[in-house]
C-alpha cells in the first residue's frame, strides 16, 4: 500500500480487513456504542447509550463498556475500539480532565479486555472523530494539515497529515490569555456562562486564530454535538483556512475508533 492509498477512506480493498468492527464513545454524561459498517462507516446497528456512571472510575466505566459491548449478537472476533476523553499513550491514560482522576495511569485497553474478553484498542475521542472524519466525513477529500475539534464538555482536537494522525495533541489545554483554552471555549463554558453566539463566536475567533497561526491548517473541521447548529457561529469566525462542520457530527468518535481498531487487527 503507498502513501497516498494509506490517506483517505477505509482501506476497504484489503481483504483480511474486518467488515464490521464495534466502536464506543465515552463521555462525560453518556457512554455509546454501535457496531460500525466499515464499508460506509454507517452504523450496522442502531447505537446504545448508557449513562456515564457517578463517580466515573475506571472499574465502572469498563463494567459499562461490557454491558453496552454484551448488548450486542457479536461474534468473539469484531475488533472493539474504544474513544476516551483523554490522551492515551499506548493505551495508558496520562492525565484526564474531565472525567475521575483515578483514570490517571490506567491501561484502558487491558481493562476493559478484561471485563469484555475481546481485543481491545483505545483511543483519544477527538483523535478517533478525527479519523472518522478523515475516512468518512467532511475531511475525506482533504489533502495537508487537517485539524478537526471537537466542542463539548472539553476541546477535542485531532492534527491529520495526508491520512496519517499525530495523537494526543490536546489543543484544548492551550494556555490563551492566561486561560485554560476550553474553560472559555468549549461548548460547556458557553452553556455556563449563558453566552449568545455572537459572544461564544468571538472565543473561537481567538482560539481557532491561535491554533492556525500555530499549526497552519489546509482545513479546520468542527465536530461535537453544537455542530448541528454550525450556522449560528460558524460564519462568523474569520480564518484563513476553510472552517466546515463534521459530517458525522456526535458518530464520528464511534465510527473512527471502530476504524482504527479494525487497522489495528
Ligand atoms: C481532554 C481531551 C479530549 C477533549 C474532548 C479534553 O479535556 O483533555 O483528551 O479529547 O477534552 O473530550
Amino acid at each position: 500500500m503507498n502513501a497516498h492509498q494509506d490517506s483517505h477512506a477505509a482501506p476497504a480493498a484489503q481483504t483480511d480487513r474486518p467488515r464490521t468492527a464495534f466502536g464506543i464513545d465515552v463521555g462525560g454524561s453518556g457512554i455509546k456504542g454501535a457496531p460500525v459498517d466499515l464499508a460506509t462507516g454507517e452504523f450496522a446497528q442502531e447505537r446504545h447509550r448508557i449513562p456515564t456512571p457517578q463517580p466515573s472510575t475506571p472499574q465502572a466505566v469498563a463494567e459499562v463498556i461490557a454491558e453496552l459491548v454484551g448488548e450486542y449478537d457479536l461474534p468473539p472476533d469484531v475488533p472493539i475500539g474504544v474513544a476516551f476523553p483523554a490522551p492515551l499513550q499506548h493505551g495508558v491514560v496520562r492525565f484526564i480532565a474531565n472525567l475521575d482522576q483515578s483514570w490517571t495511569g490506567v491501561d484502558l485497553p487491558a481493562l476493559v479486555a478484561r471485563e469484555t474478553g475481546r481485543h481491545v484498542v483505545a483511543v483519544n475521542d477527538a483523535d478517533a472523530a478525527g479519523i472518522g472524519e478523515v475516512r468518512y466525513g467532511a475531511a475525506r477529500e482533504a489533502d495537508g494539515v487537517v485539524l478537526v475539534a471537537t466542542l463539548g464538555t472539553g476541546i477535542g482536537s485531532a492534527i491529520v497529515v495526508d491520512g496519517h494522525l499525530l495523537p494526543n495533541t490536546e489543543l484544548g489545554h492551550l494556555e490563551i490569555d492566561g486561560y485554560d483554552a476550553e474553560t472559555r471555549a468549549s461548548d460547556a463554558a458557553r452553556d455556563r456562562e449563558d453566552l449568545d453566539w455572537a459572544q461564544w463566536a468571538e472565543r473561537l475567533q481567538r482560539y481557532f486564530g491561535v491554533v492556525e497561526d500555530l499549526f497552519s491548517p489546509d482545513l479546520i473541521v468542527v465536530g461535537g454535538g453544537v455542530s448541528k447548529k454550525h450556522e449560528h457561529f460558524l460564519p462568523l469566525l474569520h480564518l484563513r483556512a476553510p472552517i466546515v462542520p463534521a459530517r458525522l457530527r456526535n458518530a464520528a468518535g464511534i465510527v473512527g475508533a471502530a476504524s482504527l481498531a479494525a487497522d489495528a487487527r
